[in-house]
């Protein structure tokens, strides 16, 4: 889990999932079972994606993604038909099963009688989660905790909330990400204040620019104020996009 960066309380929930099924069969012998029903919630580019592969990854488990938009048609029987498919696979071949995004189904079609339906095959994805006794790891990823209600929280073993990252996880990222063109004096701090707000994904994606950047003007290192500049590109750029999401809900 070398690269992933998270408080130390979330990584401490991710140790349990991956202890557990380490050793489950020393739970069984008391009668428990190990977690092995997990969901992760919380805004874009927090790292649940990358948890699944790291499930997979230390678990030494193939990783296997559904793309539930693809198994969702106008037909509820279908739908439920290509779910019961997907869990017997499921069933049959242990591996970390992640469903990304698994309440936008339908989203591009979503008009307001649609989501009568988009309950329906929710509730139906939800009773074959519940009723799956496999050894497989199965991962739920959601951008957007509001439409989870209780009943839903309860169908899975662990939820783990996805924040975007503190001051300390801002500089570890950054230092993760920016390996050997990270400066020499490390004067992050004032950087790690414009990356407030940001997502781990995209302060990543600033260190890459002045990596790229750096590496364009044959520099071996990256400059404190070249990071910052790219953090701030980072920051409008997600103003920009704030805003427009805001028009469009409106
Ligand atoms: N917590 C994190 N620690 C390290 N890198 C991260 C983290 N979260 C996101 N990233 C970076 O951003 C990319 C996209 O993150 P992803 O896991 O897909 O986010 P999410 O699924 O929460 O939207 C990752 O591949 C990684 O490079
Ligand atoms: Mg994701």
């Amino acid at each position: 889990m070398g690269s992933l960066v998270l408080s130390k309380g979330m990584r401490g929930r991710i140790d349990r999932v991956l202890r557990e099924y380490h050793q489950k069969a020393k739970l069984e012998k008391h009668g428990l079972s190990h977690r092995r029903k997990i969901l992760l919630a919380g805004p874009p580019g927090t790292g649940k994606t990358l948890t699944a592969s790291v499930f997979a990854g230390e678990l030494g488990l193939p990783l296997f993604t559904i793309l539930m938009d693809k198994i969702v048609t106008k037909f509820m029987g279908e739908t439920s038909a290509k779910l019961r498919q997907i869990f017997d696979v499921v069933q049959e071949r242990r591996g970390v099963y992640l469903f990304d995004e698994f309440d936008a189904i339908g989203g591009e079609r979503s008009r307001e009688n649609d989501v009568g339906e988009m309950r329906r095959v929710l509730n139906s994805f939800l009773q074959f989660i519940e009723r799956d006794d496999s050894d497989s790891l199965i991962v739920a990823v959601t951008n957007n905790p509001r439409i989870l209600d209780q009943a839903l929280f309860r169908r899975f073993d662990d939820v783990l909330h996805y924040h975007l990252p503190e001051k300390s996880e801002i500089r570890k990222l950054v230092e993760n990400r920016l390996g050997t063109f990270r400066p020499k004096k490390v004067e992050l701090d004032s950087g790690a204040d414009i990356a407030e707000s940001l997502s781990h994904a995209e302060i990543a994606q600033a260190c890459d620019d002045a990596i790229k950047e750096a590496i364009l003007s044959d520099r071996t290192t990256i400059t404190p104020s070249l990071l910052k500049q790219m953090l701030n590109e980072r920051k409008s750029a997600y103003g920009a996009s704030a805003n427009q999401s805001k028009t469009t809900s409106a």
